[in-house]
């Protein structure tokens, strides 16, 4: 098993580039089943995540190559098998992607439940609720979700008009999905507006379908009969990009983000600066500097625009060192706390009440061996242990960051971190 080991204490200097965003590559990949032709991702980052979704296409039946940077789907050549078994969606809660386009296109499909995971319960109720509106048939049967269109046969879903209960970024990409294939229009209503599904309606628009709205909480779907294949540079990663735009501020240091899309990261930027750091555009990125000491900020989670949860561990890193008292609330998942007890094991203050964490500022974090159930919160550790000026932090379970952060390491390292990647350490 892989750890990560920082001797901390080294203010971050220098410039680094964002990889493609995994958030946008993996809805993306699963539209190429939308059409029988050979598509192309381009700046797809190296992601542990990335292979899971490649492994799910070839199971279904699409031959898929992972290159460097690229991803490319090949034509059809056999029967698709719409079937993604519990072995591969268990890896990887996004694999639930493949519903909606198997769906609209083959007019049935048997999708593993992706369960719940560390951060939460996490169902899909809405994503088939969305499609059952569309006149699908479903059924749950022995942990898989069965779907059927509206014809005995099978047949093509119809338009519909349907309002998610509660703001969900897969569920609103699983539904455009399949109505872009679907028989007639089809509105949804308080649509998630992440930049990651605006993306993929430009992609989808590439292949021929009419979709407008994307972005905004009302989407409009005009489904065609035909979809064709793609060939589509990812956007750059806005959570990578926070990530490094917060280890660069929580150990006082100067990093130029090559690549990071400001305008999608606004909610947080604004908190940035109001905790003392100066925030700049620069090229097509964004600098970030810190001089003088942090200054405490309260902070609560919310769909886009607002706060991302996918950066509240990190900001809590940055809070834990600031002069003073700070409130973090996390609105979106139930269970996104799990750094607070490592980050208290480098000497953090931390008090959670329910989904709320209070955070008392301390002068310095000092190293130790860590761990975390899920992505962003192993990005905090790694954070925390930039940071530690006494001891070296091992952090342990890495195939966590690997699943979101392409050679985290190596471009740590670029902008002066000692940091290396040990191999055999414990579990
Ligand atoms: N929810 C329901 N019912 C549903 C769908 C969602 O109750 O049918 C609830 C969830 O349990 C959660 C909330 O709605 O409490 C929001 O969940 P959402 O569906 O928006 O999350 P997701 O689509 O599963 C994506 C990202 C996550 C990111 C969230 C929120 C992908 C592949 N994943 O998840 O990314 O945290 O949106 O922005 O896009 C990560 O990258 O580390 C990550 C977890």
């Amino acid at each position: 098993m892989d750890a990560i080991r920082i001797r901390g204490g080294r203010p971050l200097r220098g410039r680094v580039r964002v990889s493609g965003a995994k958030n946008a590559a993996l809805p993306i990949l699963c539209t190429t089943l939308l059409s029988a032709g050979e598509s192309l991702l381009r700046n797809v980052p190296n992601l542990r995540d990335i292979n899971t979704l490649a492994a799910l296409l070839r199971f279904l039946g699409r031959e898929t190559e992972v290159g460097e940077g690229t991803v490319r789907v090949h034509a059809e050549t056999e029967p698709v098998r719409p079937e993604a078994p519990y072995e591969l969606v268990k890896q990887m809660r996004a694999s639930v992607l493949v519903l909606g386009p198997l769906l609209a296109r083959f007019g049935r499909v048997k999708v593993s439940l992706p369960g719940g995971c560390a951060i939460g319960a996490r169902p899909i109720d809405q994503h088939l609720k969305g499609l059952e509106a569309m006149g699908a048939h479903i059924e749950l049967d022995r942990g898989y979700v069965i779907a059927k269109g509206p014809d005995a046969s099978g047949g093509r879903l119809h338009g519909a008009d349907f309002c998610f209960d509660i703001i969900t970024v897969t569920g609103t990409e699983n539904l455009m999905m399949a109505a872009a294939l679907a028989k007639g229009r089809t509105t949804l209503l308080n649509c998630a507006r992440e930049p990651e599904v605006e993306e993929l309606a430009h992609v989808l628009n590439k292949m021929g379908a009419r979709i407008q709205g994307a972005g905004s909480s009302q989407i409009r779907i005009e489904g065609v009969d035909e979809l064709e294949p793609f060939d589509h540079a990812i956007v750059a990663d806005r959570i990578e990009a926070g990530t490094f735009m917060v280890a660069a501020a929580a150990t006082a240091g100067d990093v130029l983000v090559e690549g990071a899309p400001m305008e999608h990261l606004e909610g947080f930027v604004s908190k940035l600066r109001a905790a003392g750091c100066g925030v700049a555009r620069e090229g097509d990125g964004v600098r970030v500097t810190r001089v003088g000491p942090l200054r405490p900020v309260d902070v609560t989670t919310a769909p886009y625009p607002g706060f991302p949860t996918d950066m509240q561990a990190q900001f809590m890193v940055l809070m834990c060192l600031a002069e003073g008292k700070s409130v973090i609330t996390e609105t979106i998942f139930e269970n996104r706390f799990m750094h607070v007890s490592e980050l208290a094991r480098m000497g953090a203050d931390i008090e959670v009440r329910g989904n709320t964490a209070i955070v008392h500022g301390v002068p310095t974090l000092s190293g130790a061996s860590v761990m975390a159930t899920d992505l962003r919160a192993s990005a905090s550790l790694v954070i925390a242990g930039l940071v530690a000026t006494s001891h070296e932090t091992d952090i342990l379970r890495v195939y966590h960051l690997d699943r979101g952060y392409e050679h985290i390491e190596q471009k740590l390292a670029g902008l002066g971190a000692d940091v290396e990647r040990v191999t055999g350490a414990p579990l």
